[in-house]
Protein backbone atom coordinates (compact mmCIF):
# COMPACT_ATOMS: atom_id res chain seq x y z
CA UNK A 1 0.00 0.00 0.00
CA UNK A 2 3.43 2.19 1.20
CA UNK A 3 4.46 1.47 -2.47
CA UNK A 4 1.28 2.16 -3.62
CA UNK A 5 0.95 5.94 -2.46
CA UNK A 6 4.88 6.45 -3.23
CA UNK A 7 4.05 5.40 -7.13
CA UNK A 8 1.31 7.57 -7.54
CA UNK A 9 3.18 10.27 -5.80
CA UNK A 10 6.19 9.65 -7.89
CA UNK A 11 4.01 9.36 -11.38
CA UNK A 12 2.28 12.85 -10.44
CA UNK A 13 5.58 14.80 -9.47
CA UNK A 14 6.78 13.59 -13.15
CA UNK A 15 3.65 15.27 -14.55
CA UNK A 16 4.17 18.02 -12.75
CA UNK A 17 7.88 18.18 -13.56
CA UNK A 18 6.89 17.54 -17.29
CA UNK A 19 3.84 20.40 -17.09
CA UNK A 20 6.46 23.10 -15.69
CA UNK A 21 9.03 21.57 -18.20
CA UNK A 22 6.82 22.47 -21.09
CA UNK A 23 5.25 26.08 -19.47
CA UNK A 24 8.77 27.67 -18.80
CA UNK A 25 10.65 25.75 -21.61
CA UNK A 26 8.02 27.47 -24.28
CA UNK A 27 8.20 30.67 -23.25
CA UNK A 28 4.54 30.70 -21.15
CA UNK A 29 3.26 28.75 -23.92
CA UNK A 30 4.14 31.41 -26.39
CA UNK A 31 5.82 28.90 -28.65
CA UNK A 32 3.67 25.62 -27.94
CA UNK A 33 1.96 24.80 -31.13
CA UNK A 34 -1.88 23.89 -30.25
CA UNK A 35 -1.58 21.36 -33.13
CA UNK A 36 0.62 18.93 -31.65
CA UNK A 37 -1.49 19.08 -28.04
CA UNK A 38 -2.34 15.56 -28.58
CA UNK A 39 1.34 14.53 -28.38
CA UNK A 40 1.50 16.50 -25.32
CA UNK A 41 -1.13 15.08 -23.70
CA UNK A 42 0.68 11.69 -24.56
CA UNK A 43 3.60 12.72 -23.14
CA UNK A 44 2.06 13.60 -19.90
CA UNK A 45 0.43 10.87 -19.90
CA UNK A 46 3.10 8.39 -20.25
CA UNK A 47 5.43 10.92 -17.46
CA UNK A 48 3.07 9.49 -15.03
CA UNK A 49 3.05 6.03 -16.08
CA UNK A 50 7.04 5.87 -16.38
CA UNK A 51 7.18 7.58 -12.94
CA UNK A 52 4.26 5.05 -11.18
CA UNK A 53 6.35 2.08 -12.65
CA UNK A 54 9.81 3.43 -12.09
CA UNK A 55 8.98 3.56 -8.38
CA UNK A 56 7.16 0.39 -7.69
CA UNK A 57 10.16 -1.52 -9.16
CA UNK A 58 12.59 0.36 -7.88
CA UNK A 59 10.92 -0.64 -4.22
CA UNK A 60 10.96 -4.31 -4.83
CA UNK A 61 13.96 -6.42 -2.51
CA UNK A 62 16.84 -6.54 -5.25
CA UNK A 63 16.10 -3.37 -6.78
CA UNK A 64 16.00 -1.08 -4.11
CA UNK A 65 19.25 -3.21 -2.50
CA UNK A 66 21.03 -2.27 -5.99
CA UNK A 67 20.04 1.17 -6.02
CA UNK A 68 20.93 1.76 -2.00
CA UNK A 69 24.83 0.19 -2.87
CA UNK A 70 24.75 2.05 -5.90
CA UNK A 71 24.60 5.50 -4.21
CA UNK A 72 26.00 4.47 -1.67
CA UNK A 73 29.48 2.94 -3.38
CA UNK A 74 29.13 5.78 -5.58
CA UNK A 75 32.29 7.93 -3.46
CA UNK A 76 33.49 4.45 -2.74
CA UNK A 77 37.18 3.95 -3.66
CA UNK A 78 37.44 0.18 -5.17
CA UNK A 79 41.10 -1.33 -4.01
CA UNK A 80 43.29 -2.13 -6.29
CA UNK A 81 44.83 -5.41 -5.09
CA UNK A 82 43.60 -8.75 -5.79
CA UNK A 83 40.78 -10.14 -3.54
CA UNK A 84 41.65 -10.84 0.20
CA UNK A 85 40.72 -10.37 3.27
CA UNK A 86 42.31 -7.01 3.36
CA UNK A 87 40.66 -4.14 5.16
CA UNK A 88 37.77 -2.33 3.53
CA UNK A 89 38.34 0.18 1.32
CA UNK A 90 39.22 3.48 2.55
CA UNK A 91 35.33 5.99 1.12
CA UNK A 92 36.64 8.54 -0.98
CA UNK A 93 34.61 10.44 -3.38
CA UNK A 94 35.86 8.30 -6.67
CA UNK A 95 32.68 7.08 -8.46
CA UNK A 96 32.63 10.05 -11.29
CA UNK A 97 35.16 8.13 -13.57
CA UNK A 98 33.54 4.71 -13.14
CA UNK A 99 29.70 6.53 -13.25
CA UNK A 100 30.77 7.56 -16.65
CA UNK A 101 32.48 4.55 -18.19
CA UNK A 102 29.55 2.48 -16.82
CA UNK A 103 27.28 4.76 -18.72
CA UNK A 104 29.74 4.96 -22.17
CA UNK A 105 29.71 1.58 -21.55
CA UNK A 106 26.16 0.67 -21.11
CA UNK A 107 24.04 3.35 -22.46
CA UNK A 108 26.32 4.65 -26.06
CA UNK A 109 27.96 1.19 -26.63
CA UNK A 110 25.49 -1.17 -25.01
CA UNK A 111 28.40 -3.63 -24.50
CA UNK A 112 25.81 -5.87 -22.39
CA UNK A 113 24.33 -6.67 -26.03
CA UNK A 114 27.20 -6.70 -28.15
CA UNK A 115 29.01 -9.54 -26.09
CA UNK A 116 25.28 -11.98 -27.08
CA UNK A 117 26.08 -11.39 -30.95
CA UNK A 118 27.54 -8.84 -33.49
CA UNK A 119 24.20 -8.99 -35.93
CA UNK A 120 22.02 -8.43 -32.58
CA UNK A 121 24.37 -5.68 -31.16
CA UNK A 122 23.92 -3.88 -34.60
CA UNK A 123 20.18 -4.48 -34.71
CA UNK A 124 20.18 -2.86 -31.10
CA UNK A 125 22.64 -0.18 -32.13
CA UNK A 126 19.94 0.99 -34.93
CA UNK A 127 16.73 0.36 -32.94
CA UNK A 128 17.95 2.51 -30.05
CA UNK A 129 19.82 5.07 -31.77
CA UNK A 130 17.45 5.51 -34.46
CA UNK A 131 14.30 5.95 -31.45
CA UNK A 132 16.65 8.20 -29.25
CA UNK A 133 17.26 10.56 -32.25
CA UNK A 134 13.61 10.74 -33.15
CA UNK A 135 12.89 11.36 -29.34
CA UNK A 136 15.60 14.00 -28.74
CA UNK A 137 14.43 15.66 -31.69
CA UNK A 138 10.60 15.24 -31.32
CA UNK A 139 10.00 16.32 -27.51
CA UNK A 140 12.18 19.66 -27.66
CA UNK A 141 9.40 20.13 -30.66
CA UNK A 142 6.30 19.15 -29.32
CA UNK A 143 6.87 21.02 -25.86
CA UNK A 144 7.91 24.06 -27.22
CA UNK A 145 11.76 24.19 -26.18
CA UNK A 146 12.75 24.60 -29.92
CA UNK A 147 11.62 26.34 -32.85
CA UNK A 148 12.53 28.18 -36.28
CA UNK A 149 11.49 31.37 -37.23
CA UNK A 150 12.79 33.40 -40.23
CA UNK A 151 15.91 35.42 -39.95
CA UNK A 152 15.08 39.21 -40.15
CA UNK A 153 13.08 39.70 -43.42
CA UNK A 154 15.16 36.74 -45.20
CA UNK A 155 12.75 34.04 -46.08
CA UNK A 156 15.42 31.85 -47.22
CA UNK A 157 17.48 32.53 -43.81
CA UNK A 158 16.13 30.43 -40.57
CA UNK A 159 16.86 31.29 -37.07
CA UNK A 160 16.79 28.10 -34.38
CA UNK A 161 15.45 29.14 -31.19
CA UNK A 162 16.34 26.87 -27.88
CA UNK A 163 14.41 28.26 -24.50
CA UNK A 164 14.07 31.52 -26.16
CA UNK A 165 18.09 31.52 -26.72
CA UNK A 166 19.05 32.04 -30.85
CA UNK A 167 21.25 28.49 -30.83
CA UNK A 168 22.19 28.90 -34.85
CA UNK A 169 20.84 30.17 -38.03
CA UNK A 170 21.10 28.76 -41.61
CA UNK A 171 20.01 29.24 -45.10
CA UNK A 172 17.13 26.90 -46.30
CA UNK A 173 19.49 26.27 -49.00
CA UNK A 174 22.30 24.87 -46.93
CA UNK A 175 23.24 21.44 -46.25
CA UNK A 176 22.86 22.13 -42.77
CA UNK A 177 19.46 22.97 -43.67
CA UNK A 178 18.88 19.43 -45.28
CA UNK A 179 20.40 17.74 -42.57
CA UNK A 180 18.21 19.07 -40.14
CA UNK A 181 14.84 18.78 -41.58
CA UNK A 182 15.72 15.38 -42.32
CA UNK A 183 17.26 14.23 -39.22
CA UNK A 184 13.53 12.63 -38.75
CA UNK A 185 13.82 10.58 -41.99
CA UNK A 186 17.22 9.13 -41.11
CA UNK A 187 16.39 8.43 -37.59
CA UNK A 188 13.16 6.12 -39.05
CA UNK A 189 15.42 5.01 -41.87
CA UNK A 190 17.73 3.96 -38.87
CA UNK A 191 14.85 2.54 -36.88
CA UNK A 192 13.57 0.54 -40.03
CA UNK A 193 17.25 -1.18 -40.83
CA UNK A 194 16.94 -1.85 -37.18
CA UNK A 195 13.14 -3.50 -37.58
CA UNK A 196 14.01 -5.62 -40.53
CA UNK A 197 17.15 -7.15 -38.40
CA UNK A 198 15.07 -7.69 -35.27
CA UNK A 199 11.92 -9.79 -37.77
CA UNK A 200 14.45 -11.32 -39.39
CA UNK A 201 15.83 -12.80 -36.22
CA UNK A 202 12.90 -13.39 -34.82
CA UNK A 203 11.93 -15.75 -37.33
CA UNK A 204 14.73 -17.60 -38.22
CA UNK A 205 16.43 -18.08 -34.44
CA UNK A 206 15.04 -21.45 -33.38
CA UNK A 207 15.78 -20.13 -29.80
CA UNK A 208 13.97 -17.24 -30.17
CA UNK A 209 11.17 -18.84 -31.92
CA UNK A 210 10.51 -21.28 -29.08
CA UNK A 211 10.23 -19.04 -26.35
CA UNK A 212 9.20 -15.68 -27.72
CA UNK A 213 5.75 -14.67 -27.17
CA UNK A 214 3.70 -12.31 -29.37
CA UNK A 215 2.61 -9.49 -26.55
CA UNK A 216 6.33 -9.48 -25.45
CA UNK A 217 8.33 -9.80 -27.79
CA UNK A 218 6.35 -9.04 -31.45
CA UNK A 219 3.93 -6.25 -30.32
CA UNK A 220 6.79 -4.25 -29.32
CA UNK A 221 8.07 -4.30 -33.12
CA UNK A 222 4.82 -3.95 -34.51
CA UNK A 223 4.02 -0.69 -32.58
CA UNK A 224 7.50 0.69 -33.61
CA UNK A 225 6.78 -0.17 -37.50
CA UNK A 226 3.30 1.91 -37.03
CA UNK A 227 5.41 4.47 -35.65
CA UNK A 228 7.88 4.74 -38.04
CA UNK A 229 6.26 3.69 -41.23
CA UNK A 230 3.47 6.68 -40.42
CA UNK A 231 6.17 9.18 -39.76
CA UNK A 232 7.52 8.18 -43.54
CA UNK A 233 4.22 8.19 -44.84
CA UNK A 234 3.79 12.27 -43.87
CA UNK A 235 7.29 12.67 -45.49
CA UNK A 236 6.20 10.84 -48.77
CA UNK A 237 2.90 12.76 -48.70
CA UNK A 238 4.55 16.22 -48.85
CA UNK A 239 7.75 15.62 -50.30
CA UNK A 240 5.91 13.15 -53.47
CA UNK A 241 2.14 13.93 -53.17
CA UNK A 242 1.60 17.34 -53.12
CA UNK A 243 0.04 17.02 -49.23
CA UNK A 244 -2.47 14.42 -50.37
CA UNK A 245 -3.26 12.38 -47.60
CA UNK A 246 -1.20 14.45 -45.26
CA UNK A 247 -3.99 15.62 -42.56
CA UNK A 248 -5.16 11.81 -41.99
CA UNK A 249 -1.11 10.59 -41.62
CA UNK A 250 -0.80 13.25 -39.08
CA UNK A 251 -3.42 11.73 -36.70
CA UNK A 252 -2.54 7.85 -36.90
CA UNK A 253 1.22 8.83 -36.57
CA UNK A 254 -0.27 10.90 -33.51
CA UNK A 255 -2.50 7.99 -32.42
CA UNK A 256 0.78 5.63 -33.13
CA UNK A 257 3.37 7.63 -31.37
CA UNK A 258 0.73 8.13 -27.77
CA UNK A 259 -0.14 4.21 -28.05
CA UNK A 260 3.97 3.57 -27.79
CA UNK A 261 4.67 6.23 -25.17
CA UNK A 262 2.19 4.84 -23.05
CA UNK A 263 2.86 0.79 -24.00
CA UNK A 264 6.79 1.56 -23.14
CA UNK A 265 6.23 1.42 -18.96
CA UNK A 266 4.39 -2.01 -18.85
CA UNK A 267 6.60 -3.46 -21.64
CA UNK A 268 9.56 -4.90 -22.19
CA UNK A 269 10.71 -1.38 -23.75
CA UNK A 270 10.82 -0.70 -20.19
CA UNK A 271 14.14 -1.84 -19.76
CA UNK A 272 15.37 1.28 -21.14
CA UNK A 273 14.52 2.77 -17.96
CA UNK A 274 15.60 -0.33 -15.63
CA UNK A 275 19.26 0.02 -17.32
CA UNK A 276 19.71 2.65 -14.85
CA UNK A 277 20.09 -0.39 -12.21
CA UNK A 278 23.27 -1.77 -14.48
CA UNK A 279 25.01 1.30 -13.73
CA UNK A 280 24.60 0.54 -9.46
CA UNK A 281 25.52 -3.18 -10.49
CA UNK A 282 28.65 -2.09 -12.48
CA UNK A 283 29.83 -0.12 -9.41
CA UNK A 284 28.60 -2.61 -6.86
CA UNK A 285 30.86 -5.53 -9.19
CA UNK A 286 33.73 -2.81 -8.83
CA UNK A 287 34.09 -2.30 -5.42
CA UNK A 288 32.89 -5.64 -4.32
CA UNK A 289 35.46 -7.13 -6.08
CA UNK A 290 38.29 -5.79 -4.14
CA UNK A 291 36.64 -5.59 -0.42
CA UNK A 292 36.28 -8.40 2.16
CA UNK A 293 35.65 -11.96 0.42
CA UNK A 294 33.40 -14.53 0.96
CA UNK A 295 34.75 -17.89 1.35
CA UNK A 296 32.43 -21.58 0.77
CA UNK A 297 31.57 -22.86 4.61
CA UNK A 298 32.35 -26.51 2.68
CA UNK A 299 35.35 -26.03 0.16
CA UNK A 300 36.87 -22.76 1.92
CA UNK A 301 37.08 -21.43 -1.92
CA UNK A 302 36.60 -17.50 -1.91
CA UNK A 303 33.55 -17.27 -4.35
CA UNK A 304 32.02 -13.79 -3.95
CA UNK A 305 32.01 -10.25 -2.44
CA UNK A 306 31.20 -10.73 1.40
CA UNK A 307 29.30 -7.68 0.76
CA UNK A 308 27.03 -9.54 -2.31
CA UNK A 309 26.49 -12.83 0.27
CA UNK A 310 24.82 -10.66 3.01
CA UNK A 311 22.83 -8.43 0.66
CA UNK A 312 21.27 -11.51 -1.12
CA UNK A 313 20.55 -12.89 2.34
CA UNK A 314 18.57 -9.72 3.34
CA UNK A 315 16.81 -9.41 0.03
CA UNK A 316 15.71 -13.20 0.25
CA UNK A 317 14.57 -12.78 3.97
CA UNK A 318 12.64 -9.66 2.34
CA UNK A 319 11.30 -12.15 -0.14
CA UNK A 320 9.50 -14.05 2.43
CA UNK A 321 12.51 -16.94 1.70
CA UNK A 322 14.63 -18.95 4.31
CA UNK A 323 17.37 -20.54 3.33
CA UNK A 324 19.12 -21.06 6.94
CA UNK A 325 19.71 -24.54 8.12
CA UNK A 326 21.74 -26.14 10.76
CA UNK A 327 25.12 -27.67 10.24
CA UNK A 328 28.20 -28.67 12.05
CA UNK A 329 28.70 -24.93 12.71
CA UNK A 330 25.63 -23.79 14.28
CA UNK A 331 22.97 -22.07 12.08
CA UNK A 332 24.20 -21.41 8.97
CA UNK A 333 22.86 -19.82 5.46
CA UNK A 334 22.67 -21.65 1.90
CA UNK A 335 24.62 -18.63 0.54
CA UNK A 336 27.69 -19.40 2.31
CA UNK A 337 27.60 -22.37 0.37
CA UNK A 338 29.76 -21.43 -3.33
CA UNK A 339 27.79 -22.87 -6.48
CA UNK A 340 29.81 -25.56 -6.85
CA UNK A 341 29.30 -26.88 -3.90
CA UNK A 342 25.27 -26.45 -4.04
CA UNK A 343 25.39 -28.72 -6.86
CA UNK A 344 27.44 -31.71 -5.07
CA UNK A 345 25.35 -31.13 -2.27
CA UNK A 346 22.55 -31.50 -4.55
CA UNK A 347 23.45 -34.52 -6.04
CA UNK A 348 24.76 -36.14 -2.52
CA UNK A 349 21.47 -35.16 -1.51
CA UNK A 350 19.88 -36.84 -3.68
CA UNK A 351 21.76 -40.28 -3.24
CA UNK A 352 21.00 -40.07 0.52
CA UNK A 353 17.07 -40.06 -0.54
CA UNK A 354 17.42 -42.85 -2.36
CA UNK A 355 19.38 -45.09 -0.31
CA UNK A 356 23.29 -44.70 -1.70
C1 LIG B 1 10.48 5.63 -33.36
C2 LIG B 1 10.36 6.90 -33.18
C3 LIG B 1 9.85 7.87 -34.25
C4 LIG B 1 10.10 7.89 -35.58
C5 LIG B 1 10.98 6.95 -36.36
C6 LIG B 1 9.37 9.02 -36.14
C7 LIG B 1 9.38 9.38 -37.46
C8 LIG B 1 8.77 10.50 -37.98
C9 LIG B 1 8.90 10.97 -39.34
C10 LIG B 1 9.73 10.30 -40.43
C11 LIG B 1 8.15 12.08 -39.47
C12 LIG B 1 7.98 12.94 -40.71
C13 LIG B 1 9.13 13.90 -40.75
C14 LIG B 1 8.83 15.17 -41.47
O1 LIG B 1 7.70 15.68 -41.33
O2 LIG B 1 9.77 15.66 -42.12
C15 LIG B 1 7.55 12.35 -38.19
C16 LIG B 1 6.71 13.42 -37.90
C17 LIG B 1 6.34 13.79 -36.65
N1 LIG B 1 6.58 13.10 -35.48
FE1 LIG B 1 7.43 11.29 -35.36
N2 LIG B 1 8.68 9.64 -35.14
C18 LIG B 1 8.96 8.99 -33.96
C19 LIG B 1 8.52 9.31 -32.70
C20 LIG B 1 7.83 10.47 -32.39
C21 LIG B 1 7.53 10.92 -31.06
C22 LIG B 1 7.95 10.19 -29.77
C23 LIG B 1 6.83 12.08 -31.17
C24 LIG B 1 6.25 12.96 -30.13
C25 LIG B 1 6.36 12.85 -28.85
C26 LIG B 1 6.70 12.36 -32.60
C27 LIG B 1 6.09 13.48 -33.10
C28 LIG B 1 6.06 13.82 -34.43
C29 LIG B 1 5.45 15.03 -34.94
C30 LIG B 1 4.76 16.11 -34.12
C31 LIG B 1 5.61 15.00 -36.32
C32 LIG B 1 5.09 16.03 -37.32
C33 LIG B 1 3.66 15.62 -37.59
C34 LIG B 1 2.96 16.48 -38.58
O3 LIG B 1 3.59 16.95 -39.51
O4 LIG B 1 1.75 16.61 -38.38
N3 LIG B 1 7.30 11.35 -33.30
N4 LIG B 1 7.94 11.37 -37.30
Amino acid sequence: MRSRSAALIAGAALVLATLAAIAIGSGGMRHFDPALTGYALGSLMAAFAVGYRFTVWAQRPPSRMYFKRGLQLLFRRAGKSAPTEKPAPIPVPHGAGTLGFALARNFVAQEFIRRRGLVRWMMHLCLSGGCTLAFAITFPLVFGWIHFEPLGGDAEMYRVVALGVNVDSFSVHSVKAFVMFNLLNISAVLVLIGLVMAAWRRLTDAGERATQTFTEDIVPLLLIFAVTATGLALTVSYKFLAGRGHGLWAIVHMVAVVSLLLYIPFSKLFHMFQRTCSLCVSRYKKVGATGPRAHCIRCGEDFASQMHVDDLKTVLDELGFNYRFSGAQGEVHYQDVCPACRRGLLALNQGRTIGR
